[in-house]
């Protein structure tokens, strides 16, 4: 049976385009992927390995919740601070139970893999969850996996394309 390789892209509904390239850009370290035509209908960013898309849409709706992969926790929740982005373990429940030592209110640590968490929200009241599994990918054995690098500039391979519509 066929499966998948991985996620390539999740779409966000957004209403200010600049606001959201900004905002990703400077929160998550995202990067712009300039797709000529396609910009005007979309904002593609990479984020990691994977990208994300957002649609401006008149009435905004925001979506459960996605998660990305930190490479570097403190770092990140550095620049959280330093941005006056609000994070949160619990963004539904003040009131949500401890279950770590290392749990409180701005963060938490899940009790079988170590994995931390916390939640923020995007100008629009996406939320995201950022998580950071501090021992690593393994496969089926216990083998360790290396994740695909984070390098800047990666992109999918682009082929000359003549659209049919100027
Ligand atoms: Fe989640």
């Amino acid at each position: 049976m066929a499966g998948i390789k991985l996620i390539h892209h999740v779409n966000v509904q957004i209403s200010d385009r600049d606001r959201t390239r900004e905002w990703y850009e400077n929160v998550l370290g995202a990067e712009f992927l300039d797709r000529g035509a396609i910009n005007q209908r979309q904002l593609q960013l990479r984020i990691g390995t994977g990208e994300m898309h957002f649609t401006v849409t008149p009435e905004a709706a925001s979506t459960g919740h996605f998660a990305v992969e930190v490479d570097d926790w403190d770092g990140m929740l550095l620049n959280l601070d330093n941005l006056g982005v609000p994070y949160s373990r619990s963004p539904g429940s003040v009131d949500a139970p401890l279950r770590t030592p290392e749990d409180n209110q701005y963060q938490g640590r899940r009790e079988d893999n170590g994995e931390h968490y916390t939640y923020i929200h995007d100008p629009d009241g996406n939320m995201i969850e950022l998580v950071y599994h501090p021992l690593g990918l393994t496969d089926s054995a216990g083998n360790p996996v290396a994740l695909a690098d984070n390098t800047k500039r990666l992109r999918w391979k682009q082929k000359d394309y003549v659209a049919r519509i100027p």
